[in-house]
């Protein structure tokens, strides 16, 4: 096959690598984006009177038959036509003759790859973030349909303080409430179309670079075709978006992990989303979650990879730019396949109430304590102290928080009033906790009531 370029070149130019520097393997997948920007660019060479009207027609017509090639799942990419943009425009060429060759005026290929990606990430975050909405509504339908389970909080991983299990699932929903919001700023940003920049600054043809941004649904012209042609930060950006919930769903797998073991016990996984071990016949491996944990690492290497791709290089296309797509689809791929496994097993778990109420009884209680004499005016710091020692006389004499009678406390520490201990009570230590985004169901229920409005905005496609 003749190189679109071949003109400069002997026989053998770009031979000797042909299958190293062609991007048609992984770029072929934005065949429908370059079908866009080539229609929208015939129409608008029509437009201005630089292509005939017939020669629009017999293009648009060409296109139309490589876009039915492709469809048919028959379409062959031999890497020596480099990428999808040459493909496309050799398939056309072959189907319309020489005509098909005037499509490539006042454009190149460094506006079209960067007009393609800009389409794919406008595209690729409004689905992320659809699947967002399933994952944060099966968070939020959790927490409304199990209202009432206390579960211990923890910090260092130690026992805290007594929490809803609906408050606990509901710091994951914010979590991706955020992931979505970058999403939503990843398009924003990559709404300028670079179709019109040409190579690097801009054409002598009398395009109209507003005319095509329209039609691709794109706001306006990006504002310097120089930079239009050398960044990708749009790119970035909804990589960096997918970082930032592949490491939120990792956090949430962890903690599936560490629940569903025998040692915590308080959710089991659906079987389903379990599996087996080929020795040990008692196991029952989260391994969904497991996975899904492990692959925020090549989610994070991806934005580690293309930043360090892009730190050095000077403006103007640079091949090296050639490596940013492998790593777009990597991370749109796998955080949308994590973000919907996770839904599943979000919605298919069981929990344990009865092994969560039993954990947050013991000494996850005792800040109460503090907090009910510090109420009394003993200053909290002295407050704690007495606390802090009475804890550790109990644990030397094997006493719980159970055994902590109104006889047990005056024989300990006379100076705590009995009946202080009423509030050694999980449910009643939920309730107080009704500080702004605190624990206590009232203020549950509004952290509810705000996800519920932003995703039913967020459905709708607004914001
Ligand atoms: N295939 C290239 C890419 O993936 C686009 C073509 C860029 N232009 C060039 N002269 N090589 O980025």
């Amino acid at each position: 096959m003749t190189k679109a370029w071949g003109g400069r070149f002997g026989p053998e130019g770009g031979r000797g690598a042909e299958a190293f520097t062609a991007t048609l393997p992984v770029d072929q997948r934005l065949w429908p984006q370059d079908l866009a920007g080539s229609r929208a660019h015939a129409r608008m060479l029509g437009r201005q009177g630089i292509l005939t009207p017939e020669e629009v027609e017999t293009i648009l017509g060409g296109l139309d038959a490589v876009e039915a090639e492709l469809t048919s799942g028959q379409a062959v990419f031999d890497p020596s036509l480099e990428d999808i943009h040459l493909w496309v425009e050799s398939r056309l060429i072959e189907r319309v003759g020489a005509v098909g060759g005037k499509l490539h005026t006042g454009r190149s290929r460094n506006d079209q790859v960067a007009v393609d990606e800009h389409l794919f990430v406008v595209e690729a975050a409004g689905d992320l973030e659809a699947a967002l909405i399933r994952l944060e509504t099966a968070l939020v339908e959790r927490a409304e349909r199990e209202p009432g389970l206390v579960m211990p909080g923890y910090t260092h991983l130690q026992r805290a303080q007594p929490v809803l299990w609906s408050f606990h699932l509901l710091a994951f929903a914010f979590m991706f409430e955020r992931d979505r919001d970058r999403l939503r700023e990843t398009r924003r940003r990559a709404t300028c179309s670079p179709l019109g920049a040409a190579a690097l600054a801009g054409t002598p043809h009398p395009i109209d670079a507003h005319w095509t941004a329209a039609q691709l649904g794109l706001a306006i012209p990006c504002p310097n075709a120089l930079d239009a042609t050398s960044n990708r930060d749009e790119i970035v950006d909804l990589v960096y978006a997918g970082a930032m919930t592949a490491v939120h769903l990792s956090r949430l797998a962890d903690e599936l992990v560490l629940f569903s073991s025998e040692e915590f016990g308080f959710v089991v996984l659906d079987e389903a989303y379990a599996r087996g071990s080929s020795i040990m016949p008692q196991k029952r491996n989260p391994e969904t979650a497991e996975l899904v944990r492990g692959k925020s690492g090549r989610v994070i290497g991806n934005l580690v990879a293309l930043l360090v791709t892009l730190k050095g290089l000077p403006l103007g296309y640079q091949s090296d730019l050639m490596e940013d797509k492998e790593r777009l689809f990597d991370t749109v791929d796998t955080v949308k396949a994590s973000v919907q496994v996770m839904t599943d097993v979000v919605r298919t778990l069981t929990v344990r109430p009865e092994r969560m109420a039993q954990a947050a009884r013991g000494f996850a209680l005792v800040t109460d304590l503090a907090d009910a004499l510090s109420a009394r005016g003993v200053p909290f710091r002295e407050a704690h102290h007495r606390v802090g020692a009475l804890v550790r006389r109990m644990e030397a004499q094997g006493l719980t928080v159970e055994d902590l009678t109104p006889e047990v406390l005056a024989r300990l520490d006379p100076s705590i009033p009995g009946e202080l201990l009423a509030v050694l009570d999980p449910g009643r230590a939920v309730q107080a906790r009704r500080s702004a985004g605190g624990t206590a169901p009232e203020r549950v229920a509004e952290q509810i009531a705000a996800l519920r409005r932003s995703l039913s905005a967020g459905a709708g496609g607004g914001a």
